[in-house]
């Protein structure tokens, strides 16, 4: 016994904690691995068909599945090795919280930030490991100087807490805050792009854009709205929460300054994890929104002095980052395409089904929003839930009323077919109860 404890005592870190949980749960990330060992040389859209892969994809979660979880747009479950390696890091914090969590943990950040920066294709000194989408993109809208009077460019489609913050400087500081109304669905982003070339003024001093917009997953024309913005010397926020590790694009294609997205959501990171992306000669023009010394001006850490913190939840965010590489983005990406390829057109072959997203490639992320005549889309949500337990959710905005769907790789076809049925089962009966 005696022995044993000092062979314990005596284990480094990671190894010692690491001991029981990991056991079983690399085992599916394993898998994961091996079903795509090969796919890198294959066609993606081939690799999206083949079940037999995504079988294991399936199994490395841990969902109920008595339940249908068709809102992964809100929030993404991580695969079990992520919530294992998050618990790994949480139980060691505590035997010796200042110095485990501050001396060795914090330090590991460097290398996730590293891998951040890999898949996103930007320098690692220019990713900051944030909470979510959220502060990453609060950071921006309130980190850039403005003045009374100053305009700031937005969309009324644009994520309602992001609008919200613009609102707050509207009320704080004066600032005018206009609202493009975007067309549903749309495949012209010529049209897009003038709609808000025709709202700039000399005194536009911001625009926030979405690379894909949540409630109907459109695809946004950022290049060009970047380029534009670039053209009259204003920033171009892009809220990606919809676009990284959902879509299969890196930073080149985008040429953007600024984006923000959660990790939490297409990563399948753990919850409360996001990442800011600062195009180095724009961080220092960049307030954090909390303080930071002078000597930081330069260094995009100072968008990360938030006091305390747990190092579990951005540590963990390695193990996500492993697990999407195993895959392999373009599969990812793929897959989401196909699996609403698989609902969309079993659907749509009812006359009463209406989509509020357009399925070619260029225009739309990979979740889609759809509406059906005859059923009020409240109610529909709720007995969706109510009798067949699967979750959607009910976007009631004017222009693109609808229920969204966002399915991700854990989902099966089976249970794709299990929505199809019950909605063609509201289609021909009615949602009376
Ligand atoms: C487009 C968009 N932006 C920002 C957010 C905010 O993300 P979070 O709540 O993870 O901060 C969301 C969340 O759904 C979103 O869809």
């Amino acid at each position: 016994m005696h022995d044993r404890r000092r062979f314990l005592g005596a284990l480094a870190y990671p190894a010692a904690v690491a001991l029981a949980p990991a056991c079983f749960t690399t085992r599916g990330a394993e898998r994961v691995r091996g079903a795509f060992a090969d796919a890198h040389t294959l066609d993606p859209d081939d690799v999206a068909r083949d079940e037999a892969r995504w079988f294991e994809v399936q199994q490395a979660f841990t969902c109920d599945r008595s339940t249908v979880n068709l809102n992964n747009g809100g929030v993404c479950p991580a695969p079990e090795v992520v919530q294992a390696a998050m618990k790994r890091h949480l139980d060691y914090s505590n035997t010796l919280p200042s110095q485990h969590l501050w001396q060795t943990l914090e330090p590991q950040k460097e290398t996730v930030r590293d891998g951040l920066a890999r898949l996103f294709g930007c320098h690692r000194e220019e990713v900051a490991i944030t909470r979510n989408a959220s502060e990453s993109l609060q950071i921006c809208q309130f980190g850039l100087d403005l003045e009374r009077g100053d305009e700031v460019l937005t969309s009324d489609q644009d994520y309602p807490r992001m609008l919200t913050t613009f609102e707050q400087r509207v009320r704080r500081d004066g600032i005018v805050l206009k609202k493009i109304r975007l067309p549903v669905p749309c495949e012209d982003f010529g049209a897009l792009l003038g709609l808000y070339e025709r709202e700039l003024t000399p005194r536009t001093k911001m625009i926030l854009v979405s690379h894909v917009v949540n409630i109907t997953g459109q695809r946004m024309p950022v290049k060009e709205l970047v380029e534009l913005g670039r053209s009259r010397g204003i920033p171009v926020i892009v809220d990606g929460a919809h676009g990284f590790a959902n879509l299969d694009v890196r930073l080149a294609e985008l040429g953007c300054d600024y984006y923000g997205t959660s990790l939490h959501k297409w990563l399948f990171a753990p919850h409360g994890t996001g990442m800011l992306f600062v195009r180095r000669d724009k961080i220092r023009g960049l307030w954090p929104l909390m303080a930071a010394t002078e000597k930081q001006d330069d260094d995009v850490r100072k968008f990360e002095e938030i006091g305390t913190h747990p190092a579990a939840n951005f540590l963990a965010i390695g193990e996500a980052l492993a697990f999407h590489h195993g895959i392999g983005p373009a599969n990812k990406e793929a897959r989401l395409r196909y699996l609403r390829s698989v609902w969309t057109q079993r659907l749509c072959a009812n006359p009463r089904t209406r989509l509020n997203t357009s399925l070619a490639k260029p225009f739309s992320g990979t979740h889609a929003n759809v509406r059906f005549e005859g059923l009020d889309t409240r109610e529909l949500h709720t007995w969706l839930w109510e009798k067949h337990k699967i979750f959607t959710v009910a976007i009631l905005h004017p222009d693109c009323e609808g229920l969204r769907i966002t399915p991700s790789v854990h989902n099966t076809l089976q249970e794709l077919e299990r929505f199809c049925d019950a909605l063609e089962e509201a289609l021909e009966k009615g949602i009376a109860t």
